[in-house]
């Protein structure tokens, strides 16, 4: 890993912070996500019943993995990159299903490179990487990014500070990819038009996700320019209240494993935080955006 990822001075989440998160551990994670471990909004089209079922959950977690890989325009014999790959759920689908010749995978867990790499996936390279020291040898036929975005940049950046970070992120991507080469991104955001300020989000840069912030659409449009056009876009939000009930139910029904795994204090505040989300997306100040960004024919620099 680069020294660099864990300087303060660099937008968003340091390795550090990360691991705070992540490396609490999968057999906790494995509690409560489905049994892939894809930590990231599923999507629900057309799967009815109680969303907390392992059966249904994993059927909506695929869902949403091939729904990005189609985005990315990913087919058989392609070059896939995963920027924030998790435990490799996607990499996973896109080796066994799609047949991908060559996948590589950006994380910043050691616990989920562990993981990721024990799948002995062929033709798959995971790394513990920042995307802001990749650098491929050619280019990938298409990108994903699934639930990472949120991490790079911070809350105490301005817009504009955070615009020029999320900037850089698409030029890196747009050099990574052929012309008219597709990235298929998803993320967590603000709301237009509300302000998500008080004790909620302050919990959350503090005690769940540290150096971590939502963007807002507005910021992606405008930071996007002039790599990629936006030529499909899903707000999903119902499909994340669906995911957080799921996952906060499952983690109530695994409260005793869990309380041993990492404590009661842990516990408390992953339920806690769970809830809150639930709450947080059922009043529509965050929402959930999976968006399909085409690379355009000018130059990245
Ligand atoms: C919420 S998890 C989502 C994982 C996976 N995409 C999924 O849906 O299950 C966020 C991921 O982003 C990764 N990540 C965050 N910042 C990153 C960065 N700067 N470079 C590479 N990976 C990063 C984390 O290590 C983690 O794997």
């Amino acid at each position: 890993m680069s020294g660099q990822t864990d300087q303060h001075s660099r937008a968003g989440a340091t390795a550090a912070d990360i691991q705070a998160h992540y490396d609490v551990g999968k057999e906790f994670y494995g509690l409560w996500l489905d049994p892939d471990l894809t930590y990231s909004c599923a999507l629900w089209d057309g799967i009815t019943g109680d969303p907390a079922r392992t059966d249904l959950l994993l059927k909506a977690q695929h869902a949403k993995l091939r729904y990005h890989l189609s985005q990315a325009g990913i087919t058989a014999n392609d070059r896939l990159l995963d920027i924030g790959c998790g435990w490799g759920s996607l990499l996973r689908t896109a080796a066994e299903e799609t047949g991908v010749r060559h996948a590589v995978g950006l994380t910043l867990s050691t616990d989920q490179h562990a993981h990721a790499c024990s799948l002995g996936l062929p033709g798959v390279d995971i790394r513990i990487q920042d995307w802001r020291d990749h650098e491929p040898d050619t280019t990938y036929d298409g990108i994903v990014s699934i639930g990472a975005f949120e991490h790079f940049t911070h809350v105490d950046m301005s817009r504009d500070e955070r615009i020029t970070a999320y900037h850089a992120f698409f030029a890196r991507c747009a050099a990574w990819l052929p012309p008219l080469g597709r990235l298929s991104l998803q993320t967590i955001a603000l709301t237009d038009g509300h302000d998500l300020d008080g004790p909620v989000p302050a919990f959350f840069a503090r005690e769940i996700f540290p150096g971590s912030a939502l963007p807002r659409l507005s910021d992606i449009t405008t930071a996007c320019e002039p790599y990629f056009a936006i030529t499909a876009l899903r707000e999903d939000s119902a499909d994340y209240v669906r995911t957080l009930r799921a996952w906060s139910t499952r983690l109530l029904q695994a409260r005793d494993k869990a309380e041993s795994l990492v404590g009661p204090d842990t516990y408390r505040r992953y339920r806690t935080y769970l809830r809150a989300s639930e709450i947080v997306f059922t009043r529509r100040a965050s929402t959930l955006y999976r968006i399909t960004l085409r690379r355009l024919r000018c130059r990245p620099r």
